[in-house]
């Protein structure tokens, strides 16, 4: 057993993009096991879009992580010393904890991890943990798509956006995706049921949403908001649909964005707008986590992950997120299992 832990700190606010003294790498003596608890190995973290907000003075939907603190993340761990009768040594366990190697806990915020027989145990933890959760509860839930009707989803290619366009061709929709740039939109199509792709760095979102979806959009899954949000609201049908699950062009935003600017859409064509955060559905997570887990075990999902190596690159893995540079669910490997 090691006798040292790594652990990333928040140390200072950025005013927009994370950078190089936001998050300090620090090295210290391991936590002891805590009486009736248990200790971790973390072997994946996950990196979400949530986290940078998560280190602004907005106003947001939990505690945010304050300055000093460890910094917070979705981990998969394997527990290496334990006291806890449920938790036991060699179980795999995951929850929203901190970016560190290792963690000492009264095991409050994990659960035990079961990875369905099968499948690569960073593909189970990347769709089980938020992703599936998040496009099962906005698409199925809020969305309530309808066979024939159409289903537009931004940042389509990323973690989210792979499942919601899989999801709604399953309910028999025609399903259309928004990525930047061609690779990503080829994928689309070809891994994750897409019907049709738009290029937003191509321009003109609207004429492209035109031809990838002639008869308009009843559901709207949007994760970027700005401009991409304001061409969804623009090809908008009547009582149609627009589920905000995230609006990642402005989490880095120094000033306060303007628009939409075709929110009086939201009366022309008597749209419903919704957001949630999947953090409240946690009732309701078994269900979700064993429809995708199923889906997964039957070979029936295409679900691409990004792992970045090593816990000391979280930062710099972090940013991929923001400037499209992952390719599926952005995860940092952080250590190995001791056994399998
Ligand atoms: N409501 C909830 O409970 C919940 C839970 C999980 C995630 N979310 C939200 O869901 C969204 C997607 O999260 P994810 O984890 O699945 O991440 P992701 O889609 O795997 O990665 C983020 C993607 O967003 C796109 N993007 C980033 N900045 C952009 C910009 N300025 N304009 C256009 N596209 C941009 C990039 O894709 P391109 O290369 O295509 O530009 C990037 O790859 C985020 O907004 C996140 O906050 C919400």
């Amino acid at each position: 057993m090691e006798s040292m832990a790594r652990h990333w700190y928040f140390r200072n606010r950025p005013a927009g993009s994370i950078d190089d003294d936001t998050l300090e790498y620090v090295t210290e003596a391991m936590d002891p096991v805590p009486e009736g608890g248990f200790l971790v190995r973390t072997l994946l973290l996950s990196l979400d879009a949530t986290n940078r907000v998560w280190l602004s003075d907005w106003d947001i939907y939990m505690d945010p992580v304050h300055i000093g603190d460890r910094m917070r993340g979705f981990v998969l761990g394997e527990v290496v010393a334990s006291d806890h009768k449920d938790f036991p040594e060699g179980s795999l366990v995951t929850g929203l904890s901190t970016w560190s190697t290792y963690i000492a806990t009264q095991g409050d915020e994990f659960q035990p991890f079961i990875c369905p027989p099968g499948v690569d145990l960073a593909e189970a933890f990347g769709a089980l943990a938020v992703a599936g959760p998040t496009a099962i509860h906005g698409l199925l839930t809020i969305g309530e798509p309808k066979a024939g009707e159409t289903v537009l989803v931004s940042a389509a290619a990323g973690a989210v956006g792979q499942l919601v366009g899989q999801l709604a061709k399953l309910q028999g929709c025609h399903v259309v995706g928004i990525a930047g740039g061609a690779e990503k939109c080829q994928r689309l199509t070809e891994r994750f049921a897409y019907d049709a792709a738009v290029d937003y760095k191509q321009g003109d979102m609207v004429s492209q949403l035109g031809i990838a979806a002639p008869e308009g959009v009843d559901v709207l899954f949007e994760n970027v908001g700005g401009d991409v949000l304001d061409a969804g609201l623009t090809v908008m049908n009547d009582f149609g649909r627009v589920v905000i699950c995230g609006l990642i062009s402005g989490y880095n935003a120094k000033e306060p964005s303007p628009g939409p600017y075709m929110f009086r859409n939201v009366i022309m064509r008597r749209l419903r707008i919704e957001g949630f955060v999947i953090l409240d559905h946690v009732d309701r997570y078994a269900e979700y986590q064993q429809r995708i887990g199923k889906w997964m075990q039957d070979g029936q999902l295409n679900f691409d992950v990004h792992v970045v190596e090593g816990l000391d690159q979280g930062v710099e893995a972090l940013k991929l997120l923001y400037s499209g540079g992952n390719n599926g669910k952005l995860m940092v490997k952080v250590g190995e299992r001791d056994r399998d």
